[in-house]
């Protein structure tokens, strides 16, 4: 029997209408806010992912050869395709733009709960602010749309600035191998490359800043940064919103191109794959040809947000199961289009079964039975049967359709 690939997943129609109804509450929480949606291509030039988003990444990416001889990647992540998109699509267009996607990525990551090989982000990308106020509405649109999921998690946020002023002095590799340490919370690493580097000084600072939640406390540990005014702005307007998070200035991110404000959620019960959302400011226009554009995104792991939730029943549909014998089948059509019509989902025996089997079907199907057979194909009404109640009745087709409308809406 053949199998799916390793790290991807199939999902059954219960399992994608709970799925569906949390995208569909993120997808209203982004409109409200003014994040229109986009999409970019699954697969893109290998290039546009190894400029600037990291190590990690790179060693994680499907990459494969077309038939033109070409470097093409699946996309491991979304925010370099947005923004070649941007310069490609809408670079004249006025700023800001808030964008929004809903898309599956593709990292070869060993498997794990909570961790696939094909996996859903549900990202935005503000494009063209350069504020504390863009950065604050980020994490305040970050924070509501988890909220409207229902998921429990904390959120941190943190700055680059801070941790790269403490080792702005050693050689750029040196500075990617501490902060991948510290992203990863990795102290004993830490250790022993700042002892390679006879840098051993810098642990107690590097510690104490990934320790404190405190935002002066931050500032006297890692010096003033030139970004220090529009921090304190940002965590003010976080705080005037009321947005549940805390200071963590030892936030790394995986990715090669964030500069700035940097923030990431973690969901209580998931173990170690737990965190939910990622995201920051960064510049990655000028890169692809573009003018040198700010911008700030972030994307949810949206499979881990369905695992955190566990099991979620989306609400059911009412369902119709339609009995007919061969002398009512052309009403029944009618009366089938006049329901689906009415927006109610309709379902018409399809098995040739005598009028029992069909009812027994429909009874575990179904919340209604209409049956349509030569009495009421004559008289025009239809035999509406409550699956749950055994009520039966015969009766108008336009009662019909409101009795299990009114079903419906309760
Ligand atoms: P990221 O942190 O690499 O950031 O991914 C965002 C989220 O995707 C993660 O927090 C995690 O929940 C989820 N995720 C990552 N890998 C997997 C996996 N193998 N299986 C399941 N879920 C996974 C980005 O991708 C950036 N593009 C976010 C961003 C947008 N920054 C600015 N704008």
């Amino acid at each position: 029997m053949l199998q799916k690939p390793r790290g991807t997943r199939d999902f059954l129609p219960d399992e994608m209408e709970a799925r569906r109804a949390v995208e569909w509450r993120l997808r209203e929480v982004a409109r409200r806010w003014g994040y229109r949606e986009v999409c970019t291509p699954e697969f893109e030039d290998l290039e546009l992912f190894t400029m600037r988003s990291g190590e990690g990444i790179i060693e994680e990416m499907y990459v494969f050869e077309d038939k033109g001889g070409r470097k093409m990647a699946l996309r491991p992540e979304i925010t370099a395709a947005v923004i070649r998109m941007y310069i490609n699509e809408a670079k004249v267009a006025p700023k800001p733009l808030r964008w929004c996607y809903y898309a599956d990525c593709f990292r070869y990551e060993r498997p794990q709960k909570g961790r696939y090989r094909q996996f859903w982000q549900f990202g935005v990308e503000l494009i063209g602010a350069d504020t504390a106020a863009a950065d604050a509405e980020v994490i305040m649109l970050a924070s509501d749309m988890l909220n409207s999921t229902g998921v429990k998690y904390e959120l941190k946020v943190g700055h680059l600035s801070l941790m790269r002023n403490l080792v702005k002095d050693l050689e750029p590799v040196m500075q990617r191998k501490v902060r991948a340490h510290l992203d990863k919370k990795d102290f004993d690493g830490l250790k022993a490359t700042l002892e390679s580097l006879n840098r051993s000084d810098l642990a107690g600072s590097l510690t104490a800043l990934v320790e404190t939640r405190n935002l002066a406390e931050a500032f006297e540990i890692a010096g003033a940064i030139p970004e220090k005014e529009r921090l304190e702005q940002t965590v003010a307007s976080l705080d005037a919103c009321g947005v549940k998070y805390s200071l963590n200035f030892g936030i790394a991110r995986g990715l090669d191109y964030y500069t700035g404000v940097v923030f990431e959620a973690f969901a209580e019960n998931l173990g170690a794959e737990n965190q939910i959302l990622g995201g920051g400011t960064y510049r990655l226009a000028h890169l692809f040809g573009g003018d040198d554009v700010a911008s700030c995104g972030f994307a949810i792991g949206f499979d881990r947000v369905m695992v955190s939730l566990g099991e979620t029943t989306a609400k059911k549909d009412t369902i119709v199961g339609l009995v007919c014998m061969p002398e009512g089948r052309k009403r029944a059509l009618e009366v089938g289009r006049a329901f689906r019509d009415a927006g109610i989902r309709t379902e018409m025996d399809l098995m040739e079964r005598g009028l029992g089997a069909q009812l027994a079907h429909a009874a575990k199907s179904a919340d209604f039975a209409v049956v349509i057979g030569k009495k009421e194909a004559e008289s025009g009404e239809v035999t509406l049967k409550n699956l749950h109640s055994g009520e039966q009745k015969t009766t108008s087709l336009e009662a019909a359709l409101a009795e299990v409308r009114a079903h419906g809406a309760r």
